[in-house]
């Protein structure tokens, strides 16, 4: 947006109520102009859309009621908002458009770079059902996600191959220096399934690029996993490259 515009946007703000100005000074902008803690509830707002329920330690036994009852998933699951709308953000018109976890829901997409008060009252609606379960602050921090953390992932990972336009040696000096404290320099350390089937990150970075990014972005919801989104999007897809050249069993 340019500036002329970004004030006009201002201007129409600043003339409902003081919050929505606020939040227009922003919104207009990209991910870096959010500071301090703004910048912290973004980051818990990617960990969230991740899996909010484990992140919080809830206990919840029943099916989401807005899952679609041809839907294949059941259970606490159901609640992730990466269920319904995926590790892409595009609901039916991304991975999730075929295959167990499909359920016909729209992505996330249209609301990027939306005034977060909107995106809030979204997630307080019938369909979504979450005013009761989620504080005002996690809510807040979901909005912040959709309107600035989320990227569309089909100009960094090709939709066919799975391949990212990262820069493997690039990713490996972070790898190297960061996740292998945790999971080892081939990726292995941690088995993210089970000894018959063993999941390592090399796996995941294969199988599902979209949600390896969004694991490096936002670190992995109720653990000591780290975030990188404060470093540059190019070097975070530097990180994915790297993953992608692990081994995978
Ligand atoms: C059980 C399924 C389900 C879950 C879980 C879910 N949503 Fe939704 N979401 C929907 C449905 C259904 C719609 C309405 C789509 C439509 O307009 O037809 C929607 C719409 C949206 C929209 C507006 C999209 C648009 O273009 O209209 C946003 C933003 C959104 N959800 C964010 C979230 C976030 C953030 C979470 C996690 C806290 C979440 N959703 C969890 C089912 C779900
Ligand atoms: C402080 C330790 C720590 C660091 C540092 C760390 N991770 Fe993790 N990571 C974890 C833990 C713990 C899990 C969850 C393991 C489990 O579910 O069994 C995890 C999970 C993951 C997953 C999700 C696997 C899945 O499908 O559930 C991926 C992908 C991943 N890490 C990649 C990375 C990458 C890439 C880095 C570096 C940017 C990194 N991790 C840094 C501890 C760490």
């Amino acid at each position: 947006m340019g500036r002329v515009q970004k004030t006009v946007v201002s201007l129409l703000c600043s003339a409902v109520i003081a919050v929505t100005a606020a939040y227009s000074l922003s919104y207009a902008d990209d991910i870096k102009q959010l500071t301090g803690m703004r910048f912290a509830l973004l980051a818990r707002g990617g960990v969230l859309y991740d899996d909010w329920i484990n992140e919080k330690g809830i206990k919840i036994d029943k099916t989401h009621p807005s899952y679609p009852a041809a839907g294949k998933q059941k259970g606490w699951g159901t609640w992730r908002c990466k269920e319904c709308h995926g590790w892409d953000y595009k609901g039916k018109s991304g991975a999730y458009g075929a295959g167990s976890h499909f359920t016909g829901i729209v992505g996330i997409r249209d609301y990027a770079n939306q005034d977060p008060t909107v995106i809030v009252k979204i997630l307080k609606d019938d369909t979504h059902a979450l005013g009761s379960m989620l504080s005002e602050e996690d809510l807040d921090a979901l909005a912040l996600f959709v309107a600035f953390g989320q990227i569309d992932v089909d100009l960094y990972i090709d939709r066919k191959t799975k391949k990212t336009i990262g820069d493997l040696s690039s990713g490996g000096r972070v790898y190297l220096s960061t996740c292998t404290k945790c999971h080892g320099n081939d990726g292995k350390e941690i088995n993210f399934k089970d000894e018959k089937k063993p999941e390592y990150i090399g796996t995941i970075a294969n199988e599902n690029p979209w949600e390896t990014l969004h694991k490096v972005r936002w670190g992995h919801p109720g653990s000591s996993m780290i975030s990188l989104v404060f470093l540059d999007l190019k070097e975070q897809l530097d990180v994915l490259a790297f993953c992608q050249a692990l081994p995978t069993e």
